[in-house]
């Protein structure tokens, strides 16, 4: 029996003739892929020449952020794997979704002091944050202790000191937690505006279903990554308009915010943006 089964295998997926060209094909994709989580630094190499041309489709002012991608970044990672054969496709949407976040957030509030990228990730945004408000404090915080670290050591932005700040952005990251978690995470953030503050966070579009939550992310379709994200506090979010007031006016003070939600212009393409301000007294 042993035998038979071993037979089926190589005739399967070794070197029989009805060999599985799907399975083989699998087999050599994670090979590659261990190779390059084997042999990869811990910053991904992406040739000057694509650098230098995605450059050139940014703005002056953005000319002089910092180009460096780390290779645990899933924002970039993850389009990789889906259009591998189109990189400079895939460096121009790195660049461009962080820096139309940094032109939205200053055209709201161009002489703000003190911004906190919430789930910062690997700077895709908080690197033009930091250039397009040049006088301003940028703090940072997420889960991922290896993307804090890559921020201090590259982009030069500080380690959320838990402060009162003028501006938060949450750059999809409501669009991952769980239910319990979005309702907290949202009230303490709301806690730590001033007044005249503004949190700017961003949502799929709104479906007519209260809350959905599926465990199909950019995290779990990679391997590798440090700092993994575990399926049971970080999926896909999508929800509703009325979930969303409910959050925002069940805060203690509810009364004291204002809760605006943008569909004119979109992050990363297909996020809206809300902005939840606190109101002067
Ligand atoms: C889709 S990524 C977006 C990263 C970054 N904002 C950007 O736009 O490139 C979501 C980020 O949220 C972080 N995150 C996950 N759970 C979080 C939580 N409970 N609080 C804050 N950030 C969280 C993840 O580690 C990840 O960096």
């Amino acid at each position: 029996m042993k035998k038979h089964i071993q037979r089926w295998l190589q005739d399967k997926i070794g070197i029989g003739q009805n060999r599985d060209q799907i399975k083989v094909l699998e087999n050599k994709i994670a090979s590659l892929s261990l190779l390059f989580e084997w042999s990869s630094e811990a910053l991904i190499q992406v040739p000057k020449g694509l650098i230098e041309k995605t450059k050139k489709t940014l703005k002056e002012e953005y000319q002089s952020i910092n180009f460096e991608i780390s290779r645990n970044d899933a924002m970039f990672r993850y389009p990789l794997q889906v259009h591998g054969a189109m990189p400079l496709k895939i460096l121009k949407e790195y660049f461009h979704t962080g820096a139309e976040a940094a032109d939205y957030i200053y055209d709201f509030a161009p002489n703000v002091k003190k911004i906190l990228d919430f789930g910062s990730g690997y700077g895709r945004v908080s690197r033009f944050l930091k250039v397009r408000f040049p006088d301003a404090e940028i703090l940072v915080s997420d889960p991922k202790k290896s993307a804090i670290g890559f921020q201090i050591e590259n982009i030069k932005t500080i380690p959320d000191d838990y402060s009162p700040v003028n501006l938060i952005f949450a750059g999809s990251v409501f669009t991952h937690l769980p239910k319990k978690l979005f309702q907290n995470s949202l009230h303490e953030l709301m806690n730590r505006l001033i007044e005249g503050g503004a949190l700017i966070l961003t949502l799929h579009p709104f479906i007519d279903n209260e809350f959905s939550i599926y465990p199909f992310t950019e995290e779990a379709a990679l391997t590798g990554l440090e700092d993994p994200m575990d399926s049971m506090v970080y999926g896909s979010v999508y929800c509703s308009k009325e979930f969303l007031e409910f959050c925002v006016y069940s805060h203690t003070q509810g009364n004291l915010f204002k809760c605006s939600i943008d569909d004119s212009s979109s992050f990363g393409g297909t996020q809206q943006y809300i902005i939840i301000e606190r109101l002067n007294r």
